[in-house]
């Protein structure tokens, strides 16, 4: 049975607005721009924030179906997508519940997102449900250090004061296993450190495709 899931960080939200200005001069368009090129067809976009992938979709995307929890960036989120080139039908779903069919979209986007879901495996399982089989996963997501003291940091913020801090983001998520466990073959995988600021932690991201197997 479907549970209805609350997510709300009227503050957090308000943060992510300004600081995400920033980190798109810092190097995140590019990240955006690499993630998307080549896109074609009806994509689900989950925990789209306030919709800075929106105007970055190639022409050959017929339809976005872009789902933002949160009213806040959900209502920013509605904004970038009146000023898209490619058409965006927005809905408030959480990741873990999509309001899609079976195999009904051709790609999915995941972007800075499966750090923050409560349930990472669950929206991954429900990608997987919504993707034609062949479909192809774009993802540019920050995930666990390799290096055990980094890691070790990353488990400590995580359990303590990081998620409150930070809308529920979480620093030590090792999502291309996840990905990978949840039946999704990893084709191109870039792996790179970004900042936004001096404030922020250096974050390892992986950007690349993954397909439905
Ligand atoms: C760091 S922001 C990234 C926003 C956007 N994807 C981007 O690339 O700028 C994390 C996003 O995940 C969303 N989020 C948190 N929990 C979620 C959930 N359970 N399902 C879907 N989105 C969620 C937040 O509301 C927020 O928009």
């Amino acid at each position: 049975m479907s549970r209805r899931k609350t997510v709300s960080h009227p503050l957090c939200a308000r943060l992510y607005v300004k600081q995400s200005q920033a980190a798109e001069t810092r190097g995140l368009a590019d990240q955006r721009r690499r993630m998307l090129a080549g896109l074609a067809g009806e994509v689900v976009e989950i925990g789209a924030g306030n919709g800075l992938n929106f105007a970055r979709y190639p022409q050959a995307v017929t339809l976005v179906h872009a789902f933002e929890p949160d009213p806040y960036l959900r209502e920013r989120a509605a904004r970038a997508a009146d000023a898209a080139a490619v058409p965006v039908k927005l809905g408030d779903a959480a990741a873990e519940d999509l309001p899609l069919e079976d195999a009904s979209v051709d790609s999915a986007v995941t972007s800075l997102v499966l750090c923050s879901v409560s349930e990472p495996r669950r929206a991954i399982a429900e990608l997987h449900r919504v993707l034609r089989p062949g479909g192809e996963l774009r993802f540019n997501e920050h995930v666990v250090s390799k290096r055990p003291v980094g890691r070790a940091l990353q488990r400590t913020a995580d359990a303590t004061i990081w998620p409150t801090l930070s809308g529920g983001c979480h620093l030590a998520r090792d999502t291309r296993t996840a990905l990978e466990d949840g039946g999704f073959g990893i084709e191109l995988v870039e792996r790179f450190v970004f900042r936004v600021s001096a404030l922020d932690p250096p974050k390892t991201h992986i950007l690349g495709v993954a397909r439905r197997l």
